[in-house]
């Protein structure tokens, strides 16, 4: 099933815990309208049933901020994608810049995370983005092919897996490109996809970095872009739910 769009997904990093988790999402699931576009919040692991059980039955999206590419094994600190499932998450982010960049995370494990949660029944975020050195360098479009060649699942549709085009440099800086760069590297992402994968003009493209309620609306025009990945603006429902709406305003 493909999924409803403006697609906004809200990642909460390291911050919650069980009390303003569940007010957190007891909010989300209050405005989410099964009518208009996809919700998903994405709670650390430790508060991730309880999210799933204030959500119950309301259409909102619940998934894990990473997961390991085996189902069980001997790494200390790791979660799986099966145990996601068992807690009833749907969904799952890899490939997050915070780990690419902050723990060392390469393209092929990212990859290999990708298929294991897909294998598991996931529905798979995959972030990928340049970092300020290289957008200065006018590097941009050859980091990002470099990401989608090490890091594309082999079986990706666009019911399945979802793209994250998360420039480094406008996490949680307040910094976001302009407009037309956000334009012109969405379009060009989405030929890339085409051209990579069977159906990949399908796959939808969120647009992360720095979203709030008053760029919402102008990002979410653009023609390529499928919806947003919300940090920081996510973890205030009253913002969330702005951003949400400001998906009403696209053609
Ligand atoms: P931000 O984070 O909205 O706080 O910039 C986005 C993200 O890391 O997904």
């Amino acid at each position: 099933m493909p999924l409803a769009r403006p697609i906004v997904f809200g990642n909460w990093k390291m911050y919650g815990l069980r009390a303003d988790s569940r007010a957190r999402a007891e909010a989300v699931a209050g405005f989410v309208r099964a009518d208009h576009g996809t919700v998903g919040i994405f709670p650390p692991f430790t508060v991730l049933r309880e999210v799933v059980e204030v959500v119950g039955e309301r259409p909102v999206v619940v998934g894990g901020q990473d997961c390991h590419d085996r189902p069980e094994g001997a790494f200390t600190g790791s979660i799986s994608p099966v145990m996601l499932r068992d807690a009833g998450a749907t969904a799952v982010i890899v490939g997050h810049s915070e780990r690419r960049h902050g723990l060392g995370e390469d393209d092929a494990f990212i990859r290999r995370k990708a298929e294991a949660a897909l294998a598991a029944g996931l529905l798979v975020v995959l972030c990928i983005g340049e970092t300020e050195a290289e957008y200065l360098a006018g590097r941009r479009h050859e980091v990002l092919e470099r990401q989608l060649e090490g890091s594309l699942p082999t079986a990706a549709d666009g019911g399945r897996l979802v793209i994250a085009y998360e420039p480094v440099w406008a996490i949680g800086t307040g910094r976001t490109p302009t407009l037309e760069e956000i334009r012109e590297i969405h379009g060009w992402l989405r030929q890339e996809l085409a051209r990579r994968r069977p159906g990949g003009s399908d796959i939808p493209l969120l647009y992360g970095g720095s979203v709030k309620p008053a760029n919402a609306a102008g990002i979410l025009a653009q023609p390529d872009v499928d919806g947003v990945l919300v940090g920081g603006a996510s973890l205030d429902p009253e913002a969330f739910r702005a951003i949400y709406e400001a998906g009403d305003a696209r053609r």
